[in-house]
């Protein structure tokens, strides 16, 4: 298949609303009539007509510009011949689009571009995708009169900074196209179009290059060049692709839609689909750039099984790793009872491995030990939002920020974290909807290219709640509630309880101003911008979930919406962004140990009957164990086998520490992952993962819709997951299998109601759909909760504000909270595989010039972080994005170890863990506590780490004894600058074996 974009060189007009009437013009262009909606382009009409106008600067992605002159048409009764990407459709317009005048200025227009062209079509990387080449031939260019001989910019260098992407000025003809996408859909303004007239260049910030500049790699800029300008490396080095799959992409929840571009099974660029409905044709560098993993030679692609942790690992056929898996995790049964196994399910495998892995859980272990990485993320926003309107999440589709007027943004950096949504809201806030922030670290959007929050509510860690209850009381003291919607749409008891509540003195500003650090007059001005500002939109992510009142802020935040009336239409809502790509999926599908798929809890009765009848099994009637309680119950001794899907719980998990302590207890950890993982070096049985790339199913992201993933190529390991689980509960003995995963959604559908319309073929006949889709939402659902909500009435709930234990003291008086970068992603097991290193090498940790002050901390220095349960070593950067007393680190490198120092603090309704609020001290340097405190498993794991990679990187080399040798040594010497300069020097090629070996052995002298 290839998926030919036909680019209608204008977007078409945005309606008021979505649903309303959109009024039309009748317009004949060379003839043919048709009728296009007001506002729409001649340019576009025509194209919707079947004309194509000659083109260069417009795009549909792209306002129009008006800059090539070369879209000239004549229109009957009008004077001249105007471009037809500016002119817009009116009433009884008679256009003609191919006249022998416009042939012949079209004509000279080309031929000023193609004098100053260097003319290498046939070794140029754009060859076949050259619109300058195109528009030659629709033009029939013959000749240039004025020759190639005058003033050009033919010997202009390259830009090769960036990693992904190379700027050639020399065939650049200045059509602005790629300064607006990076104004228009990225929002970032990097940039510019410097000096005048013939002496017009584009340029990168303020010295020109990719790399230094503010520039995002978002890729917006390559793909709407129209010339071998800007082109990713990857299409010159290995030419144009030759067929494309329609796919998603595995990072975020945004769920970006993007056509792999293949020769063969090899993947030549990953381009945004245009009618993708999260992404509208954009993305951001991790989906467009960093799929490089997906081999990586750090790939495991053989199964693997080991006796004792502390053992080689042996390759093995799947036969025998799966039956040495069955035997193992049978034995541990036999001896220790039924409860003693269970799951954890991934929120980056499909829908159709994830329910696989659950069914597998309930039907073949016997019990409902299974709980998904949502758990340490979004499980409040299910339990939040459940209680608010009667379903698990958000409320909205993307599309909706477009009309949102007052957009409250509370513990979310949507800029880093998911990029593509960060785009859309930012184009909103620019055509003017107001901004309130609410988060402790200064995020970009507080302040960036062409916006500023109207409102910054820099609250101490840990205080979400507060805020929102100070929110409230102002809302409703100063009576400026929705009291029709109140009436209309939610339970009066309940109100009235919640509204004598938020009321109460001890919930306004003024009185939570100590708690929050947030003057009060600011809260205030919040709150009436939010109550009487229009649409009110609420968006969060983690800094809203991670916390131990994680459960009570969604409900919080659930209350102001209803309050204020801003639920169930456009450009409202309350809006979880999703960490991970299936992060909603994985919930969906009946991952909680309390849930069957579609958040119906395993004691109704009628619901497992269900399930049971199909599956041929008995489900128990009772809730399985959460992860930490899996945790605790393998510390204790009763529980002692599990099966990690897609995970990496030894690191992303909260208190390492607990978490290496509960995997060492277990007689059999069976991982299945891309890599061996920091969690691997626990396992017994290793089961090799596909790639995004390879897999054959679909994602949730989070706005509820789903998305088809397709295999561009064969599973790399010969088998898709989903036939491993199933060939796993086989000789567990409960007969599972598919001959496709289409056979699983169609499972997932028949059982689970707010699927029921869901299938492949319905996928792929309609691009994407939201769910709930069935009998009563036909189409999918966009946008909850419209006419009522889903529980009926909605609930208003008291969410009275209590402080988490964590609480800064002598000992630790500063609070850390951790997020996101947005060139890595979460443990980095991905990105870090990728040349997305180049923008963020390592962990980070964010310090007030005032805190730095202090301690003697100085900027780029190594300072020594502790916590009442670890220390690791990060770096200092001295800035003032975080205010006095809190400290901010992300969580991409597993040498930095921030959930070393996380405490097993969590949310008191799901244990969702308390990753935002932890109370340190930092110090200078690398103390002598913290060499002794430094946990040995997390360092050995890096060296390890290093000791694959290079030997790996080296293998065909002969030196790999004295590798290992060195890693040996390593192991006893370690330190964190060795790493880090060590492996960049090999990955840039610097050195070769000999010097690392060399270098190595000449630093643990100095060191021993
Ligand atoms: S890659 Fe994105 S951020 Fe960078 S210049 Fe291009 S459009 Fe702008
Ligand atoms: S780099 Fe490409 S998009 Fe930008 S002005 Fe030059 S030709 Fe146009
Ligand atoms: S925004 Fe998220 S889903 Fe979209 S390309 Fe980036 S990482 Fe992928
Ligand atoms: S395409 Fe209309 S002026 Fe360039």
């Amino acid at each position: 298949m290839t998926l030919m974009d036909h680019d209608l060189g204008t977007p078409a007009p945005r309606p008021n609303s979505r649903n309303g009437e959109q009024p039309t013009v009748d317009v004949t262009i060379d003839g043919i009539k048709i009728s296009v909606a007001e506002g729409t382009s001649v340019m576009r009409a025509a194209a919707l007509a079947g004309v194509d106008v000659p083109k260069l600067c417009a795009t549909d992605s792209l306002d129009p510009f008006g800059s090539c002159r070369l879209c000239l048409v004549e229109i009957d009764g009008r004077k001249g011949t105007p471009a037809s990407c500016t002119t817009p459709c009116s009433p009884g317009m008679t256009v003609s689009t191919q006249t022998p005048k416009l042939e012949r200025l079209r004509r000279g227009v080309m031929e000023l571009y193609i004098s100053d062209h260097p003319l290498d079509c046939l070794t140029c990387a754009a060859n076949g995708d050259c619109e300058l080449q195109d528009m030659s031939g629709a033009v029939g260019l013959r000749d240039v009169r004025y020759g190639y001989d005058g003033a050009n910019h033919l010997s202009l260098g390259k830009d090769t900074s960036n990693p992904y992407f190379t700027f050639d000025s020399s065939k650049c003809i200045v059509c602005n196209r790629c300064v607006r996408a990076c104004e228009e859909i990225q929002g970032t303004f990097a940039l510019t179009i410097e000096g005048r007239g013939f002496g017009s260049r584009v340029a990168a910030g303020f010295n020109g290059n990719f790399f230094d500049s503010p520039c995002v790699s978002c890729g917006a800029c390559v793909q709407a060049c129209p010339t071998a300008t800007l082109t990713e490396n990857t299409v010159i080095e290995l030419g144009q692709p030759r067929r494309t799959v329609l796919t998603t992409c595995a990072y975020c929840g945004v769920g970006c839609s993007f056509k792999a571009e293949m020769q063969g099974e090899t993947v030549v660029r990953m381009t945004p689909y245009k009618n993708g409905g999260a992404n509208e044709g954009h993305s951001c560098v991790k989906g467009r750039f960093a799929w490089g993993y997906a081999n990586h030679q750090d790939r495991q692609l053989e199964p693997m099984i080991r006796e004792s942790i502390t053992d080689e690992w042996k390759k093995v056929s799947f036969e025998e790793a799966i039956a040495y898996a069955a035997g193992k995790l049978k034995d541990i049964q036999a001896r220790h009872g039924q409860a003693s196994i269970g799951a954890i399910t991934s929120s980056r495998c499909t829908n159709e491995e994830v329910f696989v892995v659950q069914k597998m859980v309930r039907a073949a272990f016997g019990n409902n030990n299974v709980d998904t990485c949502a758990r340490v993320c979004h499980s409040p926003t299910g339990f939040g939002l459940s209680n608010a309107f009667g379903t698990s999440a958000g409320t909205q589709d993307f599309k909706s920020v477009e009309y949102a007027d007052v957009i409250l943004l509370i513990g979310a950096n949507p800029t880093d974290a998911h990029p593509v949504f960060a785009s859309r809201m930012k184009k909103r806030l620019r055509e003017g909807a107001k901004l309130i922030v609410v988060d402790p670290r200064k995020i970009d959007l507080v302040k960036t290219a062409h916006i500023e929050a109207s409102g910054f509510l820099q609250l101490k860690p840990g205080t979400n709640v507060a805020i929102i209850n100070s929110l409230a009381h102002v809302i409703v003291t100063e009576k400026l509630t929705n009291d029709a919607f109140i009436s209309e749409r939610c339970e009066p008891t309940e109100y009235a309880i919640w509204s004598e509540f938020v009321s109460r003195q001890e919930n306004s500003p003024e009185a939570m101003e100590a708690h929050t650090g947030v003057p009060a007059e600011q809260v205030r001005a919040a709150a009436r911008l939010f109550a009487t500002g229009g649409n009110g939109a609420i968006y969060y992510g983690l800094g809203v979930t991670e916390h131990s009142q994680g459960s009570t802020m969604v409900m919080g935040m659930a209350n102001l919406a209803m309050a204020t009336g801003n639920l169930g239409r456009d450009g409202v809502g309350v809006n979880p962004l999703r960490g991970q790509n299936n992060v909603q999926g994985s919930c969906d599908m009946g991952s909680f140990p309390h849930e069957l798929s579609g958040y119906r809890h395993v004691s109704d009765d009628a619901t497992r009957t269900m399930f049971e009848q199909l599956w041929g099994a008995v489900i128990k009637p009772e809730p399985g164990l959460r992860i930490p309680n899996m945790f605790d119950t393998a510390i204790d001794g009763n529980f002692k086998g599990l099966f990690v899907h897609g995970e990496d719980i030894a690191q992303s998990d909260p208190n390492t520490a607990h978490v290496e302590a509960a995997l060492t207890a277990m007689e059999c950890v069976i991982v299945q992952d891309l890599f061996l993982n920091e969690t691997a070096r626990f396992a017994h049985v290793f089961f090799p993962g596909t790639s995004f790339l390879e897999k054959d199913g679909t994602f949730t992201n989070a706005e509820r819709r789903i998305n088809r993933v397709r295999p561009a190529m064969r599973p790399q390991t010969g088998k898709h997951e989903w036939q491993i689980v199933c060939e796993l509960a086989n000789a567990l003995g409960h007969p599972m299998s598919y001959n496709e995963s289409s056979e699983i959604m169609d499972e997932i559908a028949t059982l689970t109601p707010t699927f029921k319309g869901v299938s492949f073929a319905r996928l792929d006949a309609e691009g994407s759909v939201q769910w709930p889709c069935n009998d009563a939402n036909p189409n999918g659902t966009p946008i909850m909760h419209k006419e009522k909500f889903v529980r009926g009435l909605g609930k208003f709930t008291p969410t009275p504000y209590v402080p988490t234990e964590e609480k800064s003291t002598r000992k630790f008086p500063l609070l850390l909270t951790t997020g996101r970068i947005l060139s890595q992603y979460n443990v980095g097991a991905q990105t870090r595989r990728t040349k997305n290193v180049a923008w963020h090498a390592e962990d980070i940790l964010e310090i007030h010039p005032s805190d730095a002050q202090e301690r003697g901390v100085r900027d780029g220095e190594e300072v020594t972080i502790s916590s009442r349960v670890g220390n690791t070593v990060l770096r200092a950067h001295v800035t003032e994005r975080v205010a006095p007393g809190v400290v901010y680190t992300t969580f991409h490198y597993p040498i930095s170890g921030a959930n070393v120092i996380t405490t097993d603090n969590s949310d008191w309704a799901t244990n969702c863990p308390e990753y935002k609020v932890t109370a340190v001290q930092v110090s200078p340097g690398r103390s002598a506590a913290t060499a002794e405190l430094d946990h040995p498993a997390h360092r050995l794991s890096a060296l390890v780490r290093m000791a694959n990679q290079i030997a790996r990187q080296f293998a065909a080399d002969s030196n790999l004894d004295a590798v290992k040798s060195t890693v040996a040594h390593l192991e006893r010497f370690w330190e964190h600058e060795m790493r880090v300069d060590l492996a960049q020097a090999v990955e840039a090629g610097s050195i070769t074996v000999d010097d690392v070996v060399v270098e190595a052995v000449r630093r643990l002298t100095v060191h021993a």
